[in-house]
């Protein structure tokens, strides 16, 4: 067991921030909390006198804040290679020219593990102590994804990616058959969860089509069926462009949430990212259903031109995470991603153009606060995970990262604690993160 000192800052409710000075924070041996004590607390002192005499007290001074780690609910890690390249075409070309191609590459055990181990050395840089990884289609090399989470310590859900439809997929890269995509499936994950007996962190399966257009009928049903035996997690892409909804539209007659809840694929373990097409319909099936939704603001600008309505649906009672869509997005870091949600928000808001003051824009209540967005980088990616994540608090994971506040323009005359936890959300870049705790396990230290 060992004890934390340090300023915190957390957002216990929706919309709401908490900042404590010097909390002392106590962890068991396996790095969940177990108490968390302000100076005013009756037990404060002895607390710390006893943490100090053990010598087991981490304590850092006023110079650091430590925020919780981020959860990223929607990355691709094969795609880390081409991060900002090529975003200027439609989806569909994209994944044709740019993405099955380069993702093909990773039948190459080499080029696989110099591509995860730079990327996951990336994400614990930028803070992302949780990552929801699409893995590729090669069950071996996406282990190998898994291996290299485990060993660096970060938390991760993975899925080995099916896509067995011929007419969606290019013959160089798509599953042999129905039946291979689905034992490939189930060998990946039985392997994962025997990995994962040996982290503390835990490493987690996941049943992963691509998305409905890149699969036939019998796989999202197989997998469907698989999810459900073994209670697995479920990650696809959802009414994420206008060309992807009209084609299962067009394939089906009905809906993408409506397709992939009769496929069972639907449900409080499935996460699915973007959903900025979701009708009301398919709206009130994720809420009946647990669903949660992945909202990627990067990636949404530039393959739906479009924006999430995330007050909305959070109003709907569907829970949201944050996700950087690496390399629908270009970003790696949460924090950008969290800055993008807030600021498209304020375009979804409503107004009225000056300049044409007869035209009426946008929708009212649309927006969301800082302080919500920092909510669905933590919480809300740990409710959709399923695991006390994102609180400094009882039972909670202790993932932390430490902000050097001095590397941000903060003044001493000038900055309080409302002032700061807004500078550390909107300032932050991976130079300021000192160092980055997953359960209580120090997996990054900033040698700058
Ligand atoms: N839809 C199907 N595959 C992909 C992908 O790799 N990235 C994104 N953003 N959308 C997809
Ligand atoms: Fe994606």
């Amino acid at each position: 067991s060992k004890y934390i000192l340090a300023n915190i800052c957390h957002p216990p409710e929706y919309g709401k921030v908490e900042f404590i000075n010097h909390a002392l924070i106590g962890l068991d041996r396996s790095g969940i909390i177990q108490f968390l004590l302000k100076p005013t607390d009756a037990t404060y002192q002895e607390k710390l006198k006893q943490a100090k005499k053990e010598e087991r007290l981490i304590a850092f001074d006023d110079s650091k804040l430590i925020l919780p780690g981020f959860i990223d609910l929607h990355i691709h890690a094969p795609q880390w290679p081409q991060a900002g390249v090529a975003l200027d075409s439609p989806l569909y070309d994209w994944l044709d020219n740019c993405t099955f191609p380069l993702e093909s590459k990773y039948s190459n055990p080499e080029f696989s593990k110099e591509v995860y181990n730079n990327l996951v050395d990336t994400l614990l840089a930028h803070g992302t102590t949780t990552a929801l990884y699409f893995a590729s289609a090669n069950k071996n090399t996406s282990l190998s994804l898994a291996k290299i989470c485990a060993k660096k310590g970060q938390r991760a859900f993975i899925g080995k990616v099916v896509m067995d439809n011929p007419d969606q997929t290019p013959d160089y890269y798509r599953d042999e058959s129905s039946q291979s995509a689905l034992l490939e499936t189930e060998d990946f994950c039985k392997e994962v969860e025997k990995l994962a007996q040996n982290t503390l962190q835990g490493i987690y399966p996941v049943i992963t089509p691509r998305f409905i257009p890149s699969c036939t009928d019998s796989t999202l049903k197989n997998l469907g069926e698989l999810a459900q035996t073994h209670n697995y997690y479920v990650q696809s892409h959802c009414s994420e462009s206008d060309w992807e909804d009209s084609y299962v539209f067009n394939r089906f007659g009905k809906s993408d949430a409506e397709m992939l809840k009769s496929f069972g694929l639907l449900g409080p373990r499935s996460i699915m990212a973007h959903c900025v097409k979701l009708d009301t319909t398919g709206a009130n099936i994720f809420a009946e259903t647990g669903t949660s939704i992945a909202h990627c603001p990067i990636s949404n600008a530039y393959f739906a031109n479009s924006v999430l309505s995330v007050a909305k649906f959070q109003r709907l009672g569907i829970n949201i995470g944050l996700g950087s869509d690496i390399s629908g997005g270009f970003s790696p870091s949460i924090y950008d991603n969290l800055r993008q949600a807030v600021i498209v928000s304020r375009i979804l808001e409503d107004g009225v153009d000056s300049s044409l003051p007869s035209e009426k824009r946008g929708k009212a209540n649309s927006r969301i606060t800082l302080a919500k967005a920092f909510w669905h980088a933590t919480v809300g990616g740990g409710q959709a995970l399923k695991l006390k994540l994102g609180l400094f608090k009882k039972d909670y994971s202790f993932d932390a990262q430490v902000i050097d506040l001095s590397t941000l323009p903060t003044y001493g005359g000038f900055d309080n604690q409302d002032s700061l936890w807004q500078k550390a959300l909107y300032l932050t870049n991976s130079p300021s993160i000192k160092a980055v705790f997953v359960q209580g396990k120090k997996v990054y230290q900033n040698q700058l």
